[in-house]
């Protein structure tokens, strides 16, 4: 097949700083990379209050399950350090967004210290300082799990495909984009080409919003990754010419059956993999795993705004308010736009998680990593 990659060549390791917590003269703020801007410009976003980190969360200037996590959290601090009304800041930010559950989970990471703190007689300033501890915490550890999963994953890969050099096909972006390491599935992948084990990364465009054209391959081509970039609905040309080995995508919620809700056009993936007896595999921290979500018909898609299907904008601004971009549809079309899709168990061969690999797919295996990670 013919090489369509166009490769930088470099193998960049300096991490990309996609979310830093800064106290300039004129009070604490939230410095974003901001992402709708990528791959055309690498420019900052500084949120000096909640209502702009909750815009940025809102328009994907910051995203992915676990960042939305680790940015939730530093919005609590935030807020905090801002002396505003954390519980209503708290409600704003984990409602930002509906499916990633991530979000909520990183809000709730840093409200808790920030409660405990006032509850037990410290002032605001200590609560506050409690809140910005716990959000760094979740920041590091973030960090330390995208590198657990790297290697469980790239295990799982050599053990199912032995001997080779691995074709895998990916979809949205799950890199250190989304991380405050090197992130999920792409991690995995990256871990791979490490080793000498990745001989194609196939890059899902993942219409609407470009994710993998323009962050994937982006981070890609920064690694220096063999990389090709495909129209998502050429997946099933490339699976029926036998150039996909495995399957690697992220989540941004697993409910308690094993359901994998992430961004739309994994669930055809899904689909592909099993008719072609292909490896589909999800790469998740445990924290994104939602224990009080029974299945996947309980969780929330987003449902995003027509004008992201009916107009192009490169780079991709558009605001939740929208519009701005180039109209490829007739005026007045709508559009269905739901940003996630939701793969059942069933055709998931194994959730990659930081504690270790569940396959087969069941709601006990599930419970009992959750349970396992809880008591570590
Ligand atoms: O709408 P986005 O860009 O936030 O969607 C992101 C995804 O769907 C990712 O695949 C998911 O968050 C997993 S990232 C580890």
């Amino acid at each position: 097949m013919a090489d369509q990659c166009a490769q930088s060549g470099k193998d960049n390791r300096s991490p990309i700083p996609v979310i830093r917590w800064e106290e300039p003269p004129e009070g604490p703020v939230v410095v974003l990379l901001d992402q709708r801007r990528l791959p055309a410009e690498e420019a900052e976003l500084v949120c000096a209050d909640v209502p702009a980190l909750v815009d940025a969360i809102r328009t994907l200037a910051v995203r992915g399950a676990p960042l939305l996590g680790i940015a939730g959290a530093y919005g609590v601090a935030l807020a905090a350090a801002r002396g505003v009304d954390v519980g209503a800041a708290a409600a704003e930010l984990a409602g930002a967004r509906p499916t990633a559950v991530n979000l909520a989970v990183g809000v709730r990471r840093a409200l808790a210290p920030y409660r405990a703190a006032l509850a037990g007689g410290g002032d605001r300033r200590q609560a506050a300082e409690a809140a910005l501890g716990a959000a760094r915490a979740l920041h590091r550890e973030d960090a330390e799990a995208s590198a657990r999963m790297a290697r469980h994953g790239l295990a799982l890969l050599d053990d199912l495909l032995p001997g080779g050099a691995h074709r895998v096909l990916t979809h949205c972006n799950t890199g250190a984009l989304v991380s405050g390491g090197e992130g999920t599935a792409f991690a995995v992948a990256l871990e791979a080409h490490r080793a000498g084990r990745l001989s194609r990364l196939w890059v899902d465009e993942t219409r609407p919003l470009l994710q993998g054209a323009r962050l994937t391959a982006y981070e890609a081509a920064r690694n220096g990754m063999p990389y090709t970039v495909l129209t998502d609905n050429a997946a099933g040309s490339l699976f029926a010419a036998g150039e996909v080995d495995a399957v690697l995508i992220g989540a941004d919620r697993i409910a308690a059956d094993g359901s994998v809700a992430n961004k739309v056009g994994s669930y055809p993936l899904a689909v592909l993999a099993r008719y072609h007896r292909v490896p589909f595999l999800v790469v998740a921290p445990v924290t994104t795993v939602d224990a009080t979500t029974p299945d996947g018909a309980s969780i929330e898609v987003e449902q995003r705004a027509g004008h992201e299907v009916t107009e192009v904008a490169v780079p991709w601004t558009a605001g939740a308010e929208g519009g701005g971009g180039i109209p490829v549809t007739p005026r007045g079309t709508r559009a269905y736009n739901p940003a996630f899709d939701v793969t059942p168990p069933e055709l998931v061969t194994a959730i990659v998680t930081e504690e270790g690999v569940v396959s087969p797919v069941t709601t006990g295996a599930l419970a009992v990593l959750c349970d396992r990670s809880r008591q570590v």
